[in-house]
């Protein structure tokens, strides 16, 4: 196929150059009506292009031209056999797979620490979850993935199951051996769902870990905003082999896209496609020797340390994508949360991700030199021992905890309901504090990354209280709970 065509994008061109007078949505009537100092930001041309479905645009919903054709362009780019844009993230893609691929009362395998959306997916389609459990590092007090041997005895001890969904490459780069696991999952006959949120670019570059469509997942989804350059929101959702119906696909694509998507957003798609199929190896090659470059270079500074390569192995490490710079600070003393405010207030450097332990930066097709010398110019200053005690000390909250030797992350709270019975219980709400025991009714998420600490239908356990009061104290967002000081959780009612 011709990569070098953005069909979609040249509807939208066509449109606008034809002079045509809108009476349609949206009412801005490309910028017209607009606020005047919110259209001189944006350009007139994003304006311009901000139209609605109709004849010679094609429609999302049900493609039939241009759209039809740029999905067909992507699923060929990424190997796939179909491929389909989605506008509201890889949230809605982790939803699709699950509503596509399970009935209520079906059993899937999944790694507990997977994005909130998947329980989102699993409370919508009403499937219930056995649990995998992601490879626990200690050393870098971070979860990795799943190993073949738990999925093959996940699917010994659970021959009910009828998918086996993944997380790979997780938030800070880590990727699962996606080969030995497709051939485990389909010799049982089984389905392979997986989120490659943070994978979008494997396909195109050699270097970089095995993609899911090339490992033969039969629905995996991408961000193709968040390590390629669409715009937020944007992402995709590739399906592969003969395995998943492509009618119960198609309704449940529609049924989670609005009816009026933003054509510019769905632009992006097709012209980051273009990007990536034609020069996304030259692109990426440099993209990764920076990080490499970069990383290197962090590991030079005392105190800090930024895994790569030489974990390769390690369990739950089958790869790595090197344009994730996850910074382990606590050798310096500060917390994860801790070092991104300084990086922000000292510096004006914004990391993707926070947590107790570490910052990430991502390294992207978008990062110059100058922003990763900035970067590292940035850790050293943080590093500097000779700094005169300032507001960015750091507080110790952690390094107590880690000096008494008493800090473990908490370990996956027992299942008592499923998660949509959890969901749409009857609930009330208790002081998070005395909530111990109690099933819980709702997500607490520490964001990023977005993994839950406690899904609803698990119970509230002394060890889950004490560790997000801790995240709490550090200064973490938690996502997810009613009362957002969480000094009330939301559970089941007794
Ligand atoms: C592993 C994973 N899956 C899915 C998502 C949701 O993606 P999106 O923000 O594109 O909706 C995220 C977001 O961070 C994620 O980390």
């Amino acid at each position: 196929m011709d990569q070098n065509r953005t069909p979609y994008f040249q509807a939208l061109l066509d449109y606008v150059d034809s002079g045509v007078q809108p009476f349609h949505t949206p009412g801005h009537i490309q910028g017209n009506g607009m606020d005047l100092a919110f259209r001189e930001f944006v350009g007139d041309n994003i304006c311009a292009i901000d139209l609605t479905p109709m004849p010679g645009i094609d429609d999302l919903l049900q493609p039939t031209e241009s759209i039809k054709e740029a999905q067909r362009l992507a699923a060929d780019a990424w190997g796939a056999d179909h491929s389909f844009f989605l506008i509201n993230g890889s949230t809605s893609g982790n939803q699709c797979m699950m509503m596509t691929a399970l009935n209520p009362g079906d059993r899937v395998a999944v790694p507990r620490n997977s994005h909130k959306s998947m329980l989102g997916g699993l409370v919508m389609s009403g499937a219930e979850p056995v649990y995998m459990r992601p490879e626990v590092d200690e050393e870098l007090r971070m979860d990795h993935c799943v190993t073949p041997e738990t999925v093959a005895a996940t699917l010994e001890a659970n021959p009910e199951i009828v998918a086996v969904y993944l997380v790979s490459p997780t938030y800070y780069g880590v990727a699962a051996d996606l080969a030995s696991i497709e051939r485990i999952v389909h010799d049982a006959g089984k389905l392979l769902l997986i989120d490659e949120a943070w994978g979008p670019h494997f396909h195109f570059h050699p270097a970089l870990p095995l993609s899911a469509t090339a490992a033969g997942a039969d629905l995996c989804i991408n961000s193709t905003h968040k390590m390629l350059s669409a715009f937020s929101q944007c992402a995709m959702l590739h399906q592969k082999g003969p395995r998943i119906r492509l009618d119960r696909l198609a309704m449940v694509l529609k049924m989670f896209l609005s009816t009026s998507p933003n054509l510019p957003m769905v632009a992006s798609l097709d012209v980051a496609r273009k990007q990536m199929a034609t020069e996304g190896e030259a692109l990426l090659t440099r993209t990764i020797e920076l990080a490499q470059e970069t990383r290197a270079r962090i590991n030079e500074i005392p105190g800090l340390y930024c895994f790569g390569e030489e974990l390769r192995g390690r369990k739950g490490i089958y790869a790595l994508d090197p344009t994730k710079i996850a910074v382990t600070v606590t050798g310096l003393g500060y917390t994860g949360y801790e070092a991104s405010e300084i990086l922000r207030r000292r510096h004006n450097i914004q990391v993707e991700l926070a947590d107790l332990f570490n910052v990430v930066a991502l390294f992207t097709i978008g990062t110059t030199r100058d922003a990763a010398e900035r970067l590292v110019q940035a850790l050293r200053e943080m590093a500097r021992d000779d700094r005169e005690l300032d507001m960015f000390a750091p507080s110790g909250i952690l390094e107590q905890r880690l000096k008494r030797g008493n800090f473990r992350l908490p370990p996956v709270p027992p299942m008592r309901m499923r998660p949509r019975e959890a969901f749409l219980a009857e609930a009330e709400f208790v002081r998070f504090r005395d909530s111990v025991g109690r099933i819980c009714a709702e997500t607490l998420t520490p964001y990023p990354p977005g993994i839950p600490v406690i899904a609803p239908g698990e119970e509230i356990t002394a060890e889950i209280v004490d560790y997000v009061r801790l995240e709490l104290k550090a200064g973490v967002r938690i996502q997810g709970p009613y009362d957002d000081k969480l000094r009330k959780v939301r559970v089941v009612k007794e």
